[in-house]
């Protein structure tokens, strides 16, 4: 018994230290990745010098991608390589890229050399339908890009777009999928052409720390095989071994864990932490190849709440410029860029090397939090704040351990600031003012990696508690979500037309009462159906009162079922403490109800 006991602690301790060092399944190698956690993403060629409009007519296809324009406009391979002749070389510099990669505090820069075109931005000896062919002096993109990451220390990566290719007369295009396409054709194409590009890539310009391939399927829905990617990743390994391999190559991580990084989708951000690395690559509007009608632009504020959201699930992001055909960044994607470089030049600390807290994703209304151990074992966690709460007061739920010191991370004197911890919970003061206008970071330290709580609903900035579908304990009945409809005037709601009971799990701090707020809607006859609400001390009981039907818009003779917020009551907490609180619902025979939420307000 005594063995097995040590046994357990010591799987426990293991347990521990595995996750206190960080993400558990990284590769060696792509550790600098998962600490740089920022990126550049540089999608620039042939089809910059389009601007998503070819002949007067935009792109065709709602997905405004302006690198497509050669494939969704149909237009002729000869004509197509003639809008080089709008690009400008003598104003073209890389270097430039890397400067504003540089100042936007991004660590790693990946260029398409190749994409879906099939047109090469290096100086290629496999093909003539590469940049060296179409400028005097010859242009090496990839040589001068890979010289400007060298000299300002940063790392660098190749797009190669390995299945699609629009050039060569063998490989993969969609319209594949009516003419079909052989075996030997696309062998051909994959020894002709992919293989003999790669290895140009891998031993033409010194280090590489990524090649970033981008097939969005698995390769058993493609007509790549599995040994085709195995031979390519083979190639990487054996001339580049320290250089990274995404998992657009076609295999999934969770298959072949050889595999460095999951690729989300485009513009995909993370929803849960995971243990082995991942990236999102994002644009700043909507195209990857600059559009010169682009109008969806993601504001500094989006754009930084996705790298920390991501960051706080052990993510990456790669971010998307896409220079014109003279090289220049467009000032909106500059603009943003620059923003975000000062925001990390204060709050990096709290981005570069960090990773996920045990928290789950959504349990603070006010933001977000990312981690750091330090080498004692001291651990900061960084507090980002999305909304600064008008009373300057920051409740924190679900942490065991008391802080040994707050401060704002701006803040260069690292001045304490209050605060007040019991059991589970601690209340920070903070000062009148957010110290940063897009996102403040607060900084807990801890003299060793805080424990949690886990399954509390936090309390909100807002003075209550918001018990919500998804943060439920079922008990009993019906669990399962409606999504909203009808223009979000239905939101997502259970629809309750059995017996059904209810749980969450929250800590107060002190002794107090709080009124129970139920918003519902019932469209059955008020005092037929039952509900009740109860803290494990006290309960108190309602019936069911109809709700009545609503009208969003006017004209559109549309009769919405209301959902409105009742008052069940005022619940006593006779002392501080964890106390579950339960929702049980009655209706009546054949009168569903639609529980939207429980409010508890303080
Ligand atoms: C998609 C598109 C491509 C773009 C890429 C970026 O795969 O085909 O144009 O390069 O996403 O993630």
């Amino acid at each position: 018994m005594k063995n097995r006991i040590s046994h357990i602690i010591i799987i426990v301790l293991l347990t521990i230290s595995v996750f206190v060092q960080g993400q558990s399944k990284v590769n060696p190698r792509a550790e600098w990745f998962t600490d740089a956690r920022f990126g550049m993403f540089i999608h620039w060629g042939v089809y910059s010098g389009a601007e998503g409009i070819w002949k007067g007519e935009k792109l065709r296809d709602y997905n405004n991608y302006a690198e497509w324009i050669y494939y969704r406009n149909r237009i002729d391979r000869e004509e197509y390589i003639t809008l080089l002749e709008r690009f400008d070389w003598e104003s073209i510099d890389p270097e430039q890229w890397v400067v504003l990669a540089k100042k936007a505090g991004m660590k790693y820069v990946c260029i398409t050399a190749k994409h879906h075109d099939g047109f090469a931005l290096w100086d290629s000896e496999v093909s003539n339908y590469d940049v060296a062919e179409y400028t005097d002096p010859k242009r090496d993109i990839m040589k001068e890009l890979s010289d400007a990451c060298r000299k300002h220390d940063m790392k660098l990566g190749f797009y190669y777009s390995h299945w699609v290719d629009w050039e060569h007369p063998g490989a993969w295009d969609h319209t594949r999928e009516i003419y079909g396409i052989s075996a030997e054709e696309y062998d051909r194409y994959w020894q002709e052409k992919v293989l003999p590009q790669m290895q140009e890539l891998l031993t033409g310009y010194g280090k590489i720390d990524m090649i970033w391939f981008d097939m969005w399927k698995h390769h058993s829905e493609t007509c790549v095989t599995k040994e085709q990617l195995l031979q390519l990743k083979g190639l990487i390994r054996e001339l580049q071994p320290q250089c990274l391999v995404n998992s657009r190559l076609g295999l999934s991580i969770e298959e072949d864990s050889d595999i460095d990084y999951k690729t989300m989708g485009d513009n995909q951000l993370g929803s849960k932490k995971e243990e082995f690395p991942w990236q999102s690559p994002a644009t700043v509007a909507h195209s990857w190849g600059f559009h010169a009608l682009e109008e969806q632009w993601k504001s500094t504020s989006t754009l930084l709440h996705s790298l920390i959201g991501n960051v706080s699930l052990n993510g990456n992001m790669m971010l998307n410029i896409g220079p014109r055909a003279n090289g220049d960044v467009p000032y909106e994607i500059e603009n943003r860029l620059l923003d975000m470089g000062q925001w990390l030049a204060v709050n990096g600390e709290a981005i570069y090397g960090c990773q996920a807290f045990d928290l789950v994703k959504d349990q603070h209304d006010w933001g977000r939090i990312t981690s750091k151990v330090l080498p004692e074992g001291r651990t900061r966690l960084y507090l980002h704040l999305y909304n600064w709460p008008l009373n300057h007061q920051l409740p924190v739920t679900g942490i065991k351990d008391a802080p040994i010191r707050a401060y704002m991370l701006s803040d260069k004197q690292e001045a304490d600031l209050a605060y007040d911890h019991k059991q589970v919970f601690t209340r920070i003061e903070l000062p009148l003012l957010p110290s940063d206008p897009y996102v403040s970071v607060l900084v807990l330290e801890y003299d060793h990696y805080p424990e949690i709580e886990d399954g509390l609903v936090s309390e909100s900035v807002y003075g209550g508690y918001a018990l919500q579908l998804g943060n439920t304990i079922l008990k009993e009945g019906k669990e399962e979500i409606i999504a909203s409809s009808t223009q979000g005037w239905i939101p997502p709601h259970i629809k309750v037309d059995e017996k059904s009971s209810y749980t969450w799990r929250i800590f107060v701090e002190e002794p107090l009462s709080m009124n129970a707020d139920v918003s519902y809607s019932y469209q059955g006859e008020s005092g037929k159906g039952k509900i009740s609400v109860s803290n494990g001390s006290n309960e108190i009981p309602q019936e069911l009162k109809a709700s009545g039907l609503f009208v969003g818009e006017p004209n559109r003779g549309l009769k919405t079922p209301d959902f409105q917020s009742n008052r069940i009551g005022s619940l006593e907490f006779p002392s501080a403490g964890i106390y579950e609180i339960t929702l049980d619902i009655k209706p009546a025979k054949e009168e569903a109800m639609d529980f939207l939420w429980l409010w508890l307000e303080r």
